[in-house]
């Protein structure tokens, strides 16, 4: 049994209104949805609870409009897009409390879907205030949580009326805490992390977290420079926090204290300009001139990299190797993410990736597909890989 509560404990709920917290912070150019991957991820939930003659009331974020109402921020532009992914016939409340929003839901017949406005428009939000809550839940009778990626929020949506109303989690939010239990909660070893991205400062806790839990830390990205720099190597004009030698060297010994071996570049790609396709050379980590920047993982340290991935069972991956945005500096990114997909596909190791940029670079890669499970979430994700309680996650728990 798991310790939260699914929709396979909810019961008959036919006429029963069910407020279902998802996140539909979709990234918009003007009125078009550019990518609908969280609308896809919501689909399961929403589609079960409607089958299951439920009226369900949808509430979400939209961007940060700290209380006030903004139409740029109207959740009535993302309706259009989730009727076309559910392929059903949604409502769009202009409010997600008050008179005007529960003499519209009391209208709304068992099946029926609808949006209610974004949640921020309410000060109480974000401040979790007694007051959104029991006014919001006066719309319900039920909760599904089902936006694991605003679960690291304690807002009156995500956390407050878990405590209000019976709570359970939705079919979205399920699978992201049991692939993630999966990979860092009760995982099999050996096991990998990747840890990529641009800087050390954003991911100091998640480094020190996943030194004393993984077998194999693999740092790659810009904030791979930094603990080269704490081991003496010149890298030239790279991106490089000079300050924070001493916390990654702190890393390091905490590291070899927990027996996990640390992975960095020993070849890398370098150029001398910033920019698509400029002249580079791969080289020795110790060769990096001083004009010169580091932007990739180099092919030697990558192959080597797929070698461990091979010996692992379970992989969490969080972030690029590279600058993968400017070609050809997604090579390390595109290679790597195509050996662990295709550990996968073999069935030797279980996958997990998530986190910012992470999910682009494995579109990029044409993987994304093939991992075992690739988190909608962003900041949550982080938290998660920190091992933070996430107080969405903490309010379910029965
Ligand atoms: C996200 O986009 O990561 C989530 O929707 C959370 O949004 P927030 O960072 O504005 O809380």
């Amino acid at each position: 049994m798991s310790s939260f509560k699914t929709l396979d404990d909810i019961g008959d709920i036919r006429g029963k209104r069910v407020l279902v917290r998802e996140d539909l912070n979709v990234p918009m150019d003007g009125a078009r949805v550019t990518d609908d991957t969280r609308l896809r991820a919501a689909a399961p939930t929403i589609a079960e609870l409607a089958d299951k003659g439920a009226i369900v009331l949808i509430l979400a974020h939209f961007g940060r409009p700290k209380g006030e109402r903004r139409a740029d921020m109207s959740l009535a532009q993302v309706t259009h897009a989730l009727r076309d992914v559910l392929g059903r016939e949604v409502t769009f409340v202009d409010d997600c409390q008050g008179e005007g929003a529960e003499q519209m839901v009391a209208l709304l017949k068992p099946g029926a879907i609808a949006i209610l406005e974004n949640t921020r428009f309410h000060k109480g939000e974000e401040k979790n205030d007694p007051a959104l809550v029991a006014a919001m839940a006066k719309l319900g009778d039920l909760y599904v949580n089902d936006a694991f990626s605003a679960a690291h929020r304690a807002h009156a949506s995500t956390e407050g009326l878990a405590h209000a109303l019976p709570a359970y989690a939705g079919r979205a939010m399920e699978a992201e805490l049991t692939a993630l239990e999966k990979a860092l909660g009760k995982p099999e070893h050996p096991v990998a992390a990747v840890v990529g991205g641009a800087k050390v400062s954003s991911k100091l806790d998640v480094l020190r977290h996943l030194v004393a839990k993984v077998d194999h830390l693999i740092i790659g990205g810009g904030m791979a420079n930094t603990f080269l720099a704490a081991r003496g190597v010149d890298v030239g004009k790279s991106l490089c926090e000079h300050d924070l030698a001493d916390t990654a060297s702190a890393i390091l010994d905490a590291a070899d204290a927990a027996n996990c071996t640390v992975h960095l570049p020993y070849d890398v790609v370098v150029a001398k300009e910033f920019r698509a396709d400029p002249p580079t050379r791969t080289v020795n980590v110790h060769e990096v001139a001083a004009d010169e920047m580091i932007l990739d993982v180099g092919p030697a340290a990558v192959e080597a990299l797929g070698d461990v991935l091979k010996n692992c069972r379970t992989l969490v991956w969080n972030g690029p190797m590279g600058a993968f945005e400017t070609p050809p500096f997604d090579a390390a990114t595109v290679s790597l993410a195509r050996t662990a997909a295709a550990l996968t596909q073999d069935g030797s190791l279980v996958s997990v990736a998530g986190g910012g940029d992470t999910v682009a670079a494995l579109n990029q890669a044409g993987v994304a597909g093939d991992f075992s499970f690739v988190s909608t979430a962003g900041g949550a994700f982080l938290e998660w890989m920190e091992g933070k309680t996430l107080p969405g996650v903490a309010a379910l728990e029965r």
